[in-house]
């Protein structure tokens, strides 16, 4: 088998390389993207997923895809197109966005020749600053938690979502390596069961105390006692410290300030938004009825026709958040304030 990674330039930089994160825990497959609309659909299809691991993949497929295009007076116009394109694929995540816009800049007022080689440095450096934020995130989440505490999750914001450690899982991960025992409880995360999917394979290859919950699962084990905090990934943090994420997140974050178990969000400065005052601003993703009537199931489990509504995410209000917690350090209400003062407001 491959070693695993989930995104990756190929060697001969010609395609995206990732493993289809809708075949597990099932069946490890990676496949090699080679066409703006295989990246596309690999996107939209959640084949790769996670803020920061959709901004890694547009950012290597802008580079595969500059390749492509003639060197001509149209060069940089036809790379514009074809980041609109992408950033098209998920409308919550920032990270898209981030990264294509990075690309963009750096082949900006170039021809195919000398944009080329910029572009490669700088998917190559995405990358690389994904990989030392998630390792950061992960040491300041440490400071957080005590040996032997029971961690809520919520969808998967681990390896799979970003690179190596992730961002919500890596302290867990980190955690482990050091020799702390965390009993963490994942909520399966209805409807495409990120949670039981990748998030408990995830953490049961990594030797860690994983227990699987249906998300309704969760305030019970709060009123117990089990939960001593919960672990969040997000995909766009308003300047106001208003957070999305996959929907249930914000059930999860009333629950736990009900039953007074601080409620973590994880995030790289990249996922903040300052062009986004409130969760009002963020867009959030609508998708297809059927993930939640067919969709993983062998037969349908709602009547053929019958009305669905499926937001893929939700916005917490920042009231609710008892810390944000990134590379550069962790960030508490008032948010204005402490995520500006960290961010430079940008
Ligand atoms: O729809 P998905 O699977 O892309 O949603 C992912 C999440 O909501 C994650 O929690 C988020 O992207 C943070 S990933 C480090």
């Amino acid at each position: 088998m491959d070693k695993m990674f989930t995104v990756r330039l190929s060697k001969d930089g010609q395609a995206v390389e990732i493993i289809d994160q809708t075949l597990l825990p099932n069946e490890v497959k990676f496949l090699r993207l080679e066409s703006a609309e295989s990246v596309y659909e690999a996107i939209y299809e959640l084949r790769v997923r996670g803020a920061p691991a959709i901004g890694i993949a547009a950012a290597f497929g802008m580079y595969v895809l500059a390749g492509q295009i003639p060197d001509n007076d149209v060069f940089y116009a036809e790379l514009e197109r074809l980041g609109e394109y992408l950033i098209s694929s998920r409308p919550t995540a920032v990270n898209l966005s981030f990264a294509v816009k990075r690309m963009l800049s750096a082949a900006e007022g170039c021809g195919k020749e000398a944009a080329l080689p910029r572009l490669y440095e700088e998917c190559n450096a995405i990358y690389g600053e994904d990989r030392a934020m998630c390792r950061a995130i992960a040491e300041n989440g440490l400071t957080l938690v005590r040996d032997g505490n029971g961690i809520l999750t919520h969808c998967n914001a681990g390896a799979l979502a970003a690179s190596e450690y992730g961002t919500g899982l890596g302290t867990l991960l980190l955690g482990k390596e050091r020799g702390y025992n965390f009993k963490v409880y994942s909520d399966e995360t209805r409807p495409l069961l990120q949670g039981a999917r990748l998030t408990a394979f995830e953490l049961f290859n990594a030797g860690i105390d994983v227990t699987l919950i249906c998300d309704s699962a969760a305030s019970m084990l709060m009123k117990e006692g089990r939960i001593n905090a919960c672990f969040v990934g997000c995909d766009r943090v308003a300047a106001n410290g208003d957070v999305a994420n996959k929907i249930g997140t914000r059930s999860v974050a009333v629950n736990a300030k009900y039953h007074g178990v601080p409620f973590y969000v994880f995030c790289p400065g990249s996922t903040i938004d300052f062009g986004c005052k409130n969760g009002a601003d963020i867009v959030i993703e609508e998708r297809l009825p059927e993930e939640i009537t067919t969709k993983f199931f062998a037969k349908p489990t709602a009547p053929k026709g019958v009305k669905c509504f499926n937001p893929a995410f939700d916005v917490t209000d920042a009231e609710l958040v008892t810390a944000i917690v990134t590379e550069r350090g962790i960030c508490r209400y008032p948010y204005t304030k402490s995520l500006a003062g960290m961010f430079g407001g940008n």
